[in-house]
Parts: C-alpha cells; structure tokens; sequence
C-alpha cells in the first residue's frame, strides 16, 4: 500500500533535559550533544520506521553547579525540567568544591535525589569489549543491573551522633522491602532473557539479612523465566570471579551499594571507565536518566583530557531505552567501536607512549564515523 501524497505523519518531537553537572560533566556533555546535532543536521535521527523525529533541548544546572546558581544541589526549575522531560542526560556532579558542605547540600545529594523522585529503580551498566581484549582472554560482554533507589544509599535512619564520653558514631541503614527487590529482579531476567539467558545474583547472604531476603525474593521471580539459568554467589567471591573469569559473565543483578563497587571494577577490566555507559529506567510512567558511570574527574576538569566515550555511548542508551530510536542507538555504538578500532585515544586509553587525542578531537572522530566520512587511522603509517 502506499500512503496518500500530502498526508505525511506529524514529525514527532522529543524533550530532552540535560544535565550537565560538575567537573568533566560539561565538556564529556558538549561532545554527545555534537553527536546529536550532527544526527539531527543530516537527517539521521529518525525512529525504527524510518520517520523523521526531532528532539528539543533544555539545559539546567545541576549538583555542584547548581549549588553555585541557586544554594540548592536540585533547584526547582532543574526538576520541573527533568519531570516534564522524555529523558535526561546528566554529566557527573561533585567536586573538592562542594566537600565540606553539610550531606544534605553536597551536590551527590542532588543526584540521589533525582534518581528517587524519577523513580528509576533499574540502573542498567553494559560493559562490551570495546577495545581489543588482552591475549588469551575471552572478550568481556556482560550488563550490570544495579538497583538504585534503594538499599544503604536511601535507608533511615542514617546519621552522626556524639556519644557521652565525646566520641562520635555514624551509622546508615540497608534495608530493602520484596517490592523493591522484586521489580529490579524482573528487569535483571527480562534482560538476561534477551541476552544469553544466564543471571547471577550478587548478594552478602552469609552476613547480610537484606541479603537472605534478596536471594528468596530473586529465586522466586525466576520462576516467571525458566528460560534464564539463574545462580547466586556472594559479593566477595564474586569480586574475584569478574576479575579473573569476566568471560563467564552475562547478566549481574546486585544492591545498589555492591552495584556501584561493582561497575567501577568493571570498567577497570574493559580498559577504563571512561568508556561505560548507563541508563537508569522506572516503571514507564516518568522519564529514564542516562549518565556515564564515571564521576566529574575534578583533576582533569577544563583540561581537554575527559574521555567523551561514557557519555556518547549513554546517548545511545537513552535513544534505545528512553526514546525507542534503537536503529539510531545501533548507529552511535557502531560510530564508538570504529573509531576505537581506529585506533584513537584518549588519554585513559592509552599504552604508555602511545599517541592521544583530547575530548573534543575523540567527540569529532565519532561525529566524522557517524557521517560515514570514515575515521583514518592516527598517526598513519608512523
Ligand atoms: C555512580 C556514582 C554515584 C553513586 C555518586 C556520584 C553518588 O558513583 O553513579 O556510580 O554512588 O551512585
Ligand atoms: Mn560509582
């Protein structure tokens, strides 16, 4: 069938709030909005049919920076943006800046805060095999699935406190309901069902009671996945397993705290964090958040140095994830992995000795990749 002349469908229009941040967020965020600019200026945003759809930007501090504008690591104005918003980019927040101030007006305290008002219970972190894997060894491709709006980083009561004699004590509460455990459980399968089928939960259960929980609740969610082979295994044991066996990794479902212990380790195995990608999603009612795993990199800040890769590669998760542009997503990745075949690095990346490109330099040679101008190998033929 074709479509009548002159009954085009309307362009559809997306929103996007972004989120700079702190530290290196600004410039890693000015080069994967290069990237969609250029997606955007030569048609190449489009949705899985093939139609033409347009995405809008509004820009808003946040963290530290924000804390500068408006006293407030989450102003008001930044959050009716992120609400209203089909997803959010954010960059990375916290800085030396910011340390002293009191826990409920460092600028993390606004990502948090974010995370939990957005409701994005599900923090997706792949970890792909990027650059050529070391001799011997099996190329990584795993997902970290880490829950994030709950556990130690939310739990009440939490807080210092001055003992009778004058010594002080901290404390912070894990605690997790089946509710929460059971809705990030899902995302886990659903995910390894899509992948190669194997999940393993990481948990404390040989210490930890929200662990014992975690471990019920998981087991019996797999019953609604008998195609996914699911395993448990502790933290610890597990730690060791990534480093030694990565290759024998699919789909890991953990805490939030372990999460984030986790994907840092894991970004150590692929080469440097620099590279890794996540996306944060709720239950679909509100919009999902996409960030790099790396912080702000407060040394390196303003210095041209930041690897853009994390945060490129986190606009591609939100075209998949956030807005279904999964043949534009598809697009950005294939732009990644051949500029990084290329041979172009940043210097996170780089052997000693080896020649490296700045932030702006690695944003162009994808920006070039995506256009199909081709990326040359640097250094030709030195
Ligand atoms: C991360 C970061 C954050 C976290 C910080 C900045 C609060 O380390 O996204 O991994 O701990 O979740
Ligand atoms: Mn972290």
């Amino acid at each position: 069938m074709t479509r009548a002349a002159g009954r085009r469908p309307p362009v559809r229009r997306y929103h996007l709030a972004v989120l700079p941040g702190d530290g290196i967020g600004p410039e890693v965020t000015a080069q994967a909005l290069a990237v969609l600019q250029a997606l955007q200026r030569h048609q190449l945003l489009r949705d899985d049919a093939g139609n033409p759809v347009q995405v809008t930007l509004a820009i808003h501090p946040v963290g530290g920076a924000a804390i500068d504008l408006t006293g407030m690591p989450l102003p008001p104005a930044t959050w009716e943006a992120c609400r209203g918003a089909d997803a959010v980019l954010l960059g990375a927040v916290g800085g030396p800046t910011w340390e002293d101030l009191p826990p409920e007006q460092r600028p993390e305290r606004g990502l948090l805060e974010l995370r939990r008002r957005l409701g994005v219970f599900a923090n997706l972190r792949p970890v792909r095999q990027w650059l050529p894997p070391a001799r011997g060894q099996a190329p990584i491709d795993l997902l970290i699935v880490r829950e994030l709006t709950g556990g130690i980083y939310f739990g009440q009561p939490r807080g210092m406190e001055t003992l009778a004699g004058g010594e002080r004590r901290a404390y912070d509460t894990m605690a997790y309901t089946e509710r929460e455990i059971t809705r990030v459980a899902r995302v886990g399968f659903q995910q390894a069902r899509q992948r190669r089928q194997r999940l393993v939960s990481v948990d404390k259960a040989n210490v930890l009671a929200t662990s014992r929980l975690w471990r019920q609740v998981v087991q019996d969610v797999a019953a609604e996945f008998p195609e996914v082979l699911l395993e448990h295994q502790l933290v610890d044991s597990f730690a060791l397993r990534l480093v030694r066996d990565p290759g024998t990794v699919d789909v890991v479902l953990t805490g939030n705290l372990f999460g984030d212990i986790l994907s840092d380790l894991a970004g150590g195995l692929v080469g440097t964090l620099g590279l890794l990608p996540s996306a944060s999603l709720g239950n679909g009612s509100g919009p999902g958040l996409f960030e790099p795993v790396h912080g702000s990199a407060p040394t390196i800040a303003g210095r041209n140095q930041a690897n853009p890769v994390g945060m490129i590669l986190s606009l591609a998760l939100l075209c998949r994830y956030g807005l279904g542009l999964t043949k534009v997503a598809t697009l950005i990745e294939s732009a990644v992995a051949a500029v990084l075949a290329a041979g172009w690095r940043t210097a996170d990346l780089a052997a000693p000795g080896e020649p490296t490109v700045g932030t702006q330099e690695m944003g162009a040679h994808i920006v070039a990749a995506l256009l199909g101008a081709g990326s040359q190998t640097p250094r030709a033929n030195k």
